[in-house]
């Protein structure tokens, strides 16, 4: 039995970031080193631009910050830069596949490490289902327009939730057929082993911003500020007079900010592919930080336009771009923008789907899990079987679940692991202050707290329910870590940390 404190050697790491045989290499063996910092940055965006701001802009304008949702995607933003200049450090220092689970492993020990790999399933594995659901609102849309109707009870989680009381209903719907299919489709992809997906990630990303860049500029000058007046906002304020915690208000924008995370989320995924960029030390840190940026620019331009032109009480619809195109009276556009937004998501599901069995793979090649789960494909070099198995169970959640509740779950999770990161960063400049280190955060003893406090602070943005189900999901987490991992880490038996 391992000391749960025990950390992984750098020279342990730094074995395994040359090791050839490892799984996210082998599973990319085209891209192998091949990445350039264009096509790392494109990754990012790639995994970046997707349901959130397509479909969760429109919740959190209309449920909670009004016109002002432009200023919680600033609030996001700045969370994120924290964050993104501690997870440039990590990157560029510990240039191994596996991201913040890998990273927590070296620096605060096996126990931390498997609570930020459980984690990152909420990051990665619930991400892919939002995104996945968003997806079957904008296919729905696109349909519906050549006159194909898909039946909401087969295009619709059976149970809808009420986050302002914590209820229930039933819908009426049976199953997201739609959500669940795009889901069974790229995880049929991601088995068979796709070499140039960074190739078709980069063609998607063009169409991504060509779509939101037309989108602001079409809509720039239909902005009206007549568009703010609502039942809720009569005077028409940009922000709007606050109704209750969270509801519109200075409460309303940072709730607004941590449901408007989600869209940032995928900047961290660069960092996954640490081992299949040419110059990962120079590359890491600009790919994280530039995708970030433009990101961010792009995000604030969009919330400006979408709530100037169409009220904001009417954006909680799954498609609020689409609704926006309309409002501003360019019928051609919308079909361009669901297009583009289905490949756009298409894109983020990819990637998110691809990075759930690469870090449950790290975690079986470290005994945290059953080593089946390390298993890769004798002819098609993936990992299937844990792509299978995150394929399967992330099809019946894209199902059954609303969009709301998964989204917000991915959301604490992921904040949470930037907590950790942030600490990470922090622990390693103390505990190991001579490794190179090819980028260094600025700052670092006022950016990784900062950092730390306020992904903290947007999680406290979001609903107590939010918490709680992390609060079981880590329970459950704690008891497979000390009912399994514990009794099979390579690390008890090896002896390699320190
Ligand atoms: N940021 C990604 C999205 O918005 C996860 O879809």
């Amino acid at each position: 039995m391992t000391n749960i404190w025990a950390r992984k050697s750098m020279a342990v790491l730094e074995a395994e970031a040359n090791d050839a045989e490892f799984g996210a290499g082998s599973e990319t063996a085209g891209l192998h080193r091949t990445l350039s910092l264009a096509s790392v940055i494109a990754l990012g965006i790639g995994c970046i631009i997707g349901a959130g701001i397509f479909v969760l802009t429109g919740h959190a304008a209309a449920s909670y910050a009004g016109p002002a949702v432009s200023l919680s995607f600033v609030l996001a933003g700045i969370v994120c830069a924290f964050a993104g200049l501690c997870y440039a450090e990590m990157a560029s220092t510990v240039p191994v596949a596996g991201s913040a689970y890998t990273y927590a492993y070296a620096t605060m020990g096996e126990f931390i490490a498997w609570i930020i790999g459980w984690d990152l399933i909420l990051e990665y594995a619930f991400g892919a289902t939002t995104v996945a659901i968003g997806w079957s609102g904008y296919v729905t849309s696109f349909l519906k327009d050549f006159d194909i109707t898909i039946p909401a009870a087969l295009a619709s989680a059976p149970l809808a939730y009420d986050p302002a009381n914590g209820d229930w209903t039933s819908t009426g719907a049976l199953f997201n057929i739609p959500a669940a299919f795009i889901i069974v489709l790229l995880t049929v992809l991601l088995v068979v082993g796709i070499r140039e997906s960074a190739r078709v990630n980069n063609a998607i990303v063009l169409i991504k911003l060509a779509i939101i860049l037309l989108f602001i500029v079409a809509g720039v000058s239909s902005i009206s500020a007549a568009n703010w007046v609502t039942s809720t906002n009569p005077s028409g304020a940009f922000i709007p007079p606050n109704l209750g915690p969270g509801q519109y208000g200075w409460s309303g924008i940072i709730r607004g900010a941590a449901v408007v995370f989600f869209a940032y989320i995928g900047f961290d995924a660069v960092s996954t592919a640490a081992q299949e960029a040419k110059n990962p030390q120079r590359d890491m840190p600009l790919g994280i930080l530039g995708s970030l940026a433009i990101c961010t620019v792009l995000y604030v331009l969009v919330g400006v336009v979408i709530t100037g032109v169409v009220p904001f009480d009417k954006l909680n619809v799954p498609d609020p771009i689409a609704l926006g195109v309309d409002a501003i009276g360019l019928g051609w556009l919308s079909f361009l923008i669901k297009f583009g937004a289905i490949l756009g998501l298409s894109s983020v599901i990819l990637v998110l789907l691809l990075g759930q069995p690469r870090i449950f793979y790290s975690m079986a090649r470290d005994g945290l899990l059953p080593p089946f789960a390390a298993m890769v494909h004798p002819r098609f070099r993936t990992p299937y079987v844990t792509t299978i198995l995150t394929g399967a169970i992330v099809a019946i959640l894209s199902g059954l679940l609303p969009i709301g509740l998964v989204g917000e779950l991915v959301s604490i999770g992921t904040l949470f692991a930037f907590t950790v990161v942030c600490l990470g960063v922090l622990v390693l400049r103390i505990t190991h202050p001579e490794i190179r280190r090819p980028f260094k955060t600025p700052f670092v003893f006022v950016v990784a707290p900062l950092g730390a406090a306020s992904a903290i602070f947007l999680m406290f943005g979001l609903p107590s329910d939010t918490w709680l189900r992390l609060g079981i999901w880590l329970v459950i987490g704690l008891a497979i870590y000390f009912f399994y991992g514990r009794q099979h880490s390579h690390l008890a038996r090896h002896g390699s940390g320190q």
